[in-house]
């Protein structure tokens, strides 16, 4: 029987590299069942997922997120893992504030299937672009979450979490006593008196992720920006500002939409505008932007190449026909695609932001749909992939 396996293996032009590169036999089960998963030709369309609004409302599962998902697997296989996906997708979500392997995780246990780091891109996974720029100056980071390790895992050298920064200027919230919740204590004082931020500029700041306390935020961002990056000091030029996306809404678990950091960018912007001579600069990052699509379309072909990798080898791979958008935000998901052109095809789910009856007025989807599940189902019968 092994010696019949190892003959079919062997006449199988994608795994005979494999097998001549001296597969060991305990290896050779998963080898012959990821053949058997496998068929001759990898997908021609991929589908990037949004989160908030789409798969899950705050940390719980919505529009039979779960199912759907797994329908992207192959059904003979025992897990939902990467050598069992028949179709390649990703998570394309403007939100964040912990590192992709974390999210990875995350969403591998609230949607019960793996996923792998590569394929969450999240709104502020374009800074680490930006890396070489700031490598070693000191930067601040904000937002909900872990900001700071975010930026320390792109390869920031020096950065300094808001919390961990505003902690060095006694007195720079004036409204810090009434805050019950606020840590007294630094999260890591010892770093921040490491690198000395009360006489270093700050050379840039990263809006990570949803920030959590406007006013204090707002104060000490105002402090910054307004003085070269040296809170209490002279007026000085504004260091660069950059937002990992620009919603004004987005969906989470109560029922109307909350603000997000387009809400924030609004308010820091009109104060800022108010307070200071020059207007505030910024570069937002995030969907509906046209690169984030470009990316998305990069990363979604890597994936198919781990999925398919005995197919890649052996240099089949072609560029995708169609992509599909799924998600709730007209102006951000569909107007991004919109953008973005072919082969983006856009579906609108009303399980978020989007909850109206027919098509969006001023962004129509290519499609509209109740949920997500129904999206899954739609993609799969056009494309003959049962
Ligand atoms: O804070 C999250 C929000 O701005 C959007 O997330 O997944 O709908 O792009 P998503
Ligand atoms: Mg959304």
């Amino acid at each position: 029987m092994m010696r019949l396996l190892l003959q079919i293996l062997r006449n199988n032009s994608s795994l005979k590299s494999e097998l001549n590169g001296g597969t060991k036999a305990s290896a050779l089960p998963k080898l012959f069942s990821r053949w058997l998963h496998a068929p001759t030709q990898p997908p021609s369309f991929g589908i990037a997922f949004d989160i908030d609004g789409v798969l899950l409302r705050g940390e719980t599962s919505t529009g039979g997120s779960p199912q759907a998902l797994r329908r992207l697997y192959y059904h003979s296989a025992n897990s939902c893992s990467i050598s069992a996906l028949k179709v390649p997708y990703v998570f394309l979500t403007n939100g964040g504030g912990v590192p992709e392997s974390e999210r990875a995780k995350e969403l591998s246990k609230q949607l019960g299937v793996d996923i792998l780091p590569l394929q969450v891109i999240q709104g502020h996974t374009p800074f680490r672009e930006l890396v070489k720029r700031y490598e070693d100056d000191l930067i601040v980071a904000v937002g909900k979450g872990e900001p700071g390790r975010v930026m320390s895992e792109y390869g920031f050298k020096n950065v300094l979490s808001i919390d961990d920064y505003a902690s060095c200027f006694p007195n720079i919230d004036p409204l810090a006593q009434y805050k019950k919740w606020t840590k007294m204590q630094p999260t890591d004082r010892e770093m921040a008196l490491r690198t000395d931020p009360c006489s270093q500029r700050v050379q840039a700041v990263f809006i990570v992720s949803d920030p959590v306390d406007w006013s204090r935020d707002i104060q000490v961002l105002c402090d910054i920006l307004r003085t070269g990056g040296l809170p209490g000091q002279e007026i000085a030029h504004q260091p660069p500002l950059f937002f990992a996306n620009d919603d004004i809404a987005y969906q989470a678990l109560f029922p109307a939409e909350r603000l997000g950091m387009g809400a924030f960018r609004i308010a820091l912007e009109s104060i800022f505008n108010r307070i200071h001579t020059n207007n505030m600069e910024y570069t937002s990052y995030g969907k509906p932007n046209p690169f984030v699509f470009k990316n998305a379309e990069n990363v979604l072909l890597q994936v198919l190449q781990s999925a398919y990798n005995n197919i890649q080898s052996s240099g089949e791979m072609q560029p995708f026909k169609r992509l599909y958008m799924i998600g709730d935000n007209p102006s951000v998901d569909i107007n991004g695609a919109k953008q973005a052109g072919h082969p983006w095809v856009s579906i609108l789910t009303r399980t978020g932001v989007f909850k109206g009856i027919g098509n969006h007025a001023d962004y129509p989807a290519d499609l509209v749909v109740n949920s997500v599940e129904e999206a899954v189902d739609y993609i799969l019968r056009k494309e003959h992939t049962s």
